[in-house]
C-alpha cells in the first residue's frame, strides 16, 4: 500500500447561494457565509492532520454568472486576503493561489502577492485557494499539484466539476447535502474519520488479502 506522510484535503465548497436564498437573503450573503466556514475548515485542518487543503472558490467557467455576483467574489477573496494573512502567517500556514491571473481584477492580484509573501514561510498547513481554476487548462499546461488524498464536496452535487482531475485520480470522494455556509468543524471532523475507515488499494487487493 502506498504510504505517504501528507494529508492532502480539496473542497469544492458549494451551497453558498442557495443557503442565502432558502434564508430570503441576497446571494452575497450566503458568499460572505462561506468565507467565514472559509475561516473555521483552515483553522481546524492541522487538528485533524491535513497538511495540505485545497479550496474551489472560483472556476474558469464561474465567469459566466452575472458581473456583480462575479465582482463581489471578487472583494471578497481580496478581503479575505488582507484580512487573514497576519493571522495565517502566525499559524504556521502557507498560502498560495492557483488558477489563471490574467483575467482578475489589479485588487485581487495585488492582495494575493502580498498574501502569498506574507505567509511563504508556513511549514504547518499548505493553503492553496483555486481562483480562475480549470483542472482540464491546467493539465493542458503541466501545472500539476500533489495527489488528493480526501475530496469534499458540499451542497449535494456528486460531481468534480473540473477540479484536480488529475490529483483526484485515487482520490477517496465524500459528499454531503449540507450547504458550505453550514459546514464545521465537526463535519470536516466526520470526513477525515471515515476517510480513514476506508481502504484504499490503489489497484491492489485489500490489505488483508496481500500475501
Ligand atoms: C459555490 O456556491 C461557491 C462559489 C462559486 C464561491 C465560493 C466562494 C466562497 C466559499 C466564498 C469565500 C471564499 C474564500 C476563499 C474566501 P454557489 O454560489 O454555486 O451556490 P449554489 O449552488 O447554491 O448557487
Amino acid at each position: 500500500m502506498r504510504q505517504s506522510t501528507s494529508f492532502h484535503v480539496a473542497i469544492v465548497m458549494d451551497g453558498n447561494g442557495r443557503w442565502a436564498t432558502r434564508r430570503g437573503l441576497p446571494r452575497a450573503a450566503g458568499h460572505r457565509a462561506g468565507a467565514e466556514a472559509v475561516r473555521r475548515a483552515v483553522e481546524i485542518a492541522p487538528g485533524c492532520g491535513i497538511s495540505a487543503l485545497t479550496l474551489y472558490a472560483f472556476s474558469s467557467d464561474n465567469w459566466t454568472r452575472p458581473a456583480a455576483e462575479v465582482s463581489v467574489l471578487m472583494r471578497l477573496f481580496a478581503r479575505y486576503l488582507r484580512k487573514e494573512t497576519a493571522e495565517l502567517a502566525e499559524k504556521g500556514v502557507k498560502l498560495t493561489v492557483i488558477g489563471r491571473r490574467d483575467r482578475l481584477p489589479r485588487s485581487l492580484l495585488d492582495a494575493i502577492t502580498a498574501a502569498e509573501q506574507g505567509t511563504a514561510r508556513g511549514t504547518k498547513l499548505e493553503l492553496r485557494i483555486a481562483v480562475d481554476y480549470s483542472a482540464r487548462a491546467a493539465i493542458q499546461r503541466g501545472d500539476l499539484l500533489p495527489d488528493v488524498d480526501l475530496l469534499i464536496r458540499t451542497g449535494g452535487e456528486q460531481r468534480l466539476s473540473d477540479f484536480l482531475l488529475w490529483e483526484c485520480a485515487y482520490a477517496e470522494l465524500w459528499f454531503t447535502d449540507r450547504m458550505w455556509p453550514d459546514f464545521g468543524a465537526a463535519h470536516l471532523a466526520a470526513a477525515v474519520h471515515e476517510f480513514h475507515s476506508r481502504d484504499r488499494r490503489f489497484g491492489g487487493l485489500p490489505t488483508r488479502e496481500a500475501v
